[in-house]
């Protein structure tokens, strides 16, 4: 009698919780910089340990080849790479790519921290940029909504969808394609997929350029911050014709259309075949 009841009742739960699951918020990183006499020491002993190796003495570079110099590249590029856990690298002839952190978060701002302080250190050249605060999204019911031009030239204090996406379509779908799904560039490199950067990572990347992907230091602060909101927003964007199946695109959708259509229309024959 009561198994009906308890399996929907164990069927809602197990939904409800794998959706609770999958929208947990992603780890949001931290946005100031510390200038703290103590963390940039802590960071400096890190950097001995873990970077001075393949990036010399104070980041000055030149001990392995490929291993760029850090002392002008900033804050938002040592936070990048880091955060993404494309460094420290094993060797230096190995793939920067995307891995889980190697570092606590802790441990990153300390790094931040030493990086951001190397022009000082060294006495040369000036800081790089720092990690960036994205500008949130506009409410909905805003009144006015920033336009191209008020992303262009001024601080409009929030970014819409719309801009995101036609800054996004412009400057980066060539690449990372229309859903921030990635791919290959020519060279045998591999373009990654957007779905796994957070707002900050987002705004980093067009900022500080990860090899091969080119700066673009043509777009402003509230350009850039667009264009980071619209990459999250491609993580789960909404779907008005239906289930979604992850974004595989039209080829797939259709070959997911047959294939399932067909084993609904065995299972119905089989069904009309038996009572008949
Ligand atoms: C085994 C050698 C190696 C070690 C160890 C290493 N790196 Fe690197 N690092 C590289 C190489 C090679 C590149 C260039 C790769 C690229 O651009 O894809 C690089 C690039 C970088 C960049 C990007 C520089 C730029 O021009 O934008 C940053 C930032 C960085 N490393 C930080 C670190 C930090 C911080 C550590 C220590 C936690 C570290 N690296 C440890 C080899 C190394
Ligand atoms: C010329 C092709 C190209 C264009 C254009 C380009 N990218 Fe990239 N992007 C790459 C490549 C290649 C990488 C991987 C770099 C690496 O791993 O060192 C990358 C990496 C990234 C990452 C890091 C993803 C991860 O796995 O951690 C983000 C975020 C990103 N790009 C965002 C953007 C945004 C936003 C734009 C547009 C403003 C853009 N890219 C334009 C080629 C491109």
């Amino acid at each position: 009698m009561l198994r009906g009841p308890v399996l929907l009742l164990s069927l809602v739960v197990v939904v409800f919780s794998v959706l609770i699951l999958t929208q947990a918020p992603a780890r949001s990183a931290s946005n100031t910089v510390s200038t703290n006499p103590s963390d940039i020491a802590a960071g400096a002993v890190l950097f001995e340990v873990h970077c001075q190796s393949c990036h010399g003495y104070q980041g000055k570079g030149g001990v392995v080849a490929g291993a760029p110099a850090l002392v002008n590249v900033g804050a938002a590029a040592a936070d990048f790479y880091l955060t993404t856990g494309r460094m420290p690298l094993n060797s230096p002839s190995n793939e920067a790519l995307r891995h889980h952190p190697a570092f606590t978060d802790a441990q990153i701002q300390e790094l931040d921290a030493y990086v951001n302080a190397l022009p000082q250190i060294t006495g040369q050249g000036t800081a790089g940029p720092t990690i960036p605060s994205p500008e949130p999204l506009c409410s909905v019911d805003q009144q006015k909504s920033p336009t191209s031009v008020d992303l262009a030239t001024q601080d409009p204090g929030c970014v819409t969808l719309s801009e995101g996406q036609q800054l996004y379509a412009v400057n980066c779908a060539q690449c990372h394609q229309a859903a921030g799904s990635g791919g290959m560039l020519s060279g045998g490199n591999v373009i990654p997929t957007l779905h796994n950067s957070n707002l900050i990572q987002a705004y980093e990347a067009p900022l500080i350029g990860p090899k091969p992907m080119p700066i673009f230091s043509q777009l402003s602060h509230a350009q850039l911050s667009a264009i980071a909101q619209y990459v999250q927003y491609l993580k789960k964007p909404s779907n008005p014709g239906g289930f979604g199946i992850s974004g595989f695109g039209p080829v797939a959708e259709g070959f997911f259309g047959i294939l399932v259509g067909f084993v609904l229309l065995w299972f119905a024959s089989r069904m009309i075949g038996n009572r008949g």
